[in-house]
């Protein structure tokens, strides 16, 4: 079996790292595909170095650039080389612009796409994210869900739960595998290391890059306009070249590096961020790994967000969205810091992502897959048969896999009272409504 991986940002390399590895470990034929989105060597190269895994077997070097030159430049990129080496299987992570690029191409080529942590949903079709994670799973094959929530968002969307695996998110895997090393090593870069982090009080770390807030000069100013009087705490900040660049562009940049409790770094490498993170009474972020690993590392977080794809976190208790509303940010991190009860309650939310076993989870099932030949996409060769649509009433003990088995139907989607529940093989679905495609 040959398995292709696609990546091409910091977030990628980090959430896919632990599978590169759990391959790797198992002997399996693997290449790795940079798209070359992210090329700096603190957004690109020290991940590789810091996760310990191989370097890419191919960099397609598209750089940056507006999202259609990018996903085209991809697009060609990736073909060529999946022509070439005809991988079993492509995975692609999470909702970039590499994502949108590697579902496209390679479904087009029948080959089959493994997406890493499917079913997440904002519901706000602004986002480029939202798209890229959308057309990803209408490509896929095999859909690594982290969570029940996110496997319930494709069953509602009509997709079938024979191909979801509820693995966890890889991002508990890289945090678990990597503190300690980090904490041991030290701080490797100098600004940091000068700070006197280990000796610092009231920690706030902070991250944001996120389009809609950085592109957007008044919701950067009223993020500004809180961090100026949050001068209890001492704000890190390494900041994302993207964010970088358009602080300079408003003229916003002096003013905030100028603050005494603001200290602008460049980005970490990820050794040194977990390091900064775990020390951290609060987090401050827009991005969508950091809310994970927040809730993992058991440190409160803001999110500088109207919505997110990640709601376990805030139902957990571990996260808060505050958007860029200067007064909610304010309030709530004042809580965190003189509220002791209100922080503890956050910083013992339940983690929703696993146990950091996702990679050899998704890999298990990414070998089953292939010995029981599902990789293999071809064109049909039987005449379709008919299926009937029908919901049921379940008056009976029974479990999903007992029900599809008297009926040779599949269970799409399970209604307990108003609750929607994930259609585990064992589940007793006695009282509950199902619906279900009956086979003929
Ligand atoms: C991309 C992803 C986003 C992800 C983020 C992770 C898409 C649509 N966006 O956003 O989902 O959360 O990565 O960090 O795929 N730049 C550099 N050096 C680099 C990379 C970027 O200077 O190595 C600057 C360039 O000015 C570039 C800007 O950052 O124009 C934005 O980069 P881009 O890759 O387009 O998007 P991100 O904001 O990084
Ligand atoms: N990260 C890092 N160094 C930094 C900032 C972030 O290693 O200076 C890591 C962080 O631990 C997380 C990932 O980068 O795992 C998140 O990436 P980003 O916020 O760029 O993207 P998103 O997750 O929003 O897509």
């Amino acid at each position: 079996m040959k398995i292709a991986t696609i990546l091409g940002t910091r977030p990628e390399i980090i959430k896919m790292a632990p599978i590169i590895d759990e391959i790797s470990k198992r002997g399996i034929d693997q290449i790795i595909l940079h798209t070359g989105q992210h090329y700096d060597e603190e957004m690109s190269d020290n991940f590789f170095r810091d996760l310990e895994i191989p370097a890419p077997d191919y960099n397609i070097h598209v750089g940056s650039g507006t999202h259609g030159r990018q996903t085209g430049l991809m697009m060609q990129g990736i073909e060529e080389i999946l022509l070439d080496e005809k991988p079993d299987i492509v995975l692609v992570q999470g909702d970039t612009n590499a994502v949108l690029a590697g579902a496209i191409v390679a479904s087009k080529l029948h080959i089959a796409i493994g997406h890493v942590e499917a079913g997440l949903r904002s519901f706000d079709m602004t986002m480029p994210e939202e798209v890229n994670r959308r057309v990803a799973d209408v490509c896929s094959a095999m859909y690594f869900v982290p969570t029940e929530e996110s496997a319930i968002n494709l069953l509602a969307e009509g997709f079938s739960r024979k191909n979801l695996i509820i693995t966890g998110n890889t991002v508990v895997d890289a945090c678990f595998r990597h503190l300690e090393i980090a904490k041991k090593k030290g701080f490797e870069e100098e600004s940091l290391a000068e700070l006197d982090i280990d000796n610092m009080d009231n920690i706030l770390t902070l991250t944001m890059h996120r389009a809609e807030n950085v592109d957007d000069k008044q919701r950067v100013t009223n993020i500004i306009g809180a961090l100026k009087e949050l001068s209890d705490m001492n704000i890190i900040f390494p900041i994302h070249p993207r964010t970088k660049n358009t602080l300079q562009n408003f003229g916003l940049f002096d003013e905030l590096n100028d603050l005494e409790h603001v200290h602008i770094i460049k980005p970490l490498g990820y050794l040194d961020f977990l390091q900064l993170t775990s020390a951290s009474t609060l987090i401050l972020t827009d991005s969508g790994g950091l809310q994970e690993e927040a809730i993992t590392l058991d440190v409160p977080a803001l999110t500088l967000r109207y919505n997110t794809e990640r709601p376990e976190t805030v139902t957990a208790g571990g996260n808060i969205l505050v958007g860029s509303d200067k007064n909610a940010i304010l309030e709530n991190a004042f809580k965190i810091l003189n509220d002791n009860e209100f922080a503890d309650k956050m910083r013992n939310a339940p983690n929703p992502y696993g146990m950091g076993d996702s990679a050899k989870l998704t890999v298990d099932a990414i070998e089953d897959y292939y010995a029981k030949g599902l990789l293999d996409i071809s064109a049909p060769e039987d005449i379709m048969g008919s299926f009937t649509r029908k919901m049921a009433m379940v008056t009976e003990d029974i479990t999903v896999n007992e029900f599809e088995d008297s009926k040779n139907a599949l269970i799409h989607l399970v209604f307990d009272g108003d609750k929607m529940r994930f259609p585990n093989d064992d589940l007793n679905i006695k009282g509950m409504c199902v619906s279900y495609d009956e086979r003929e």
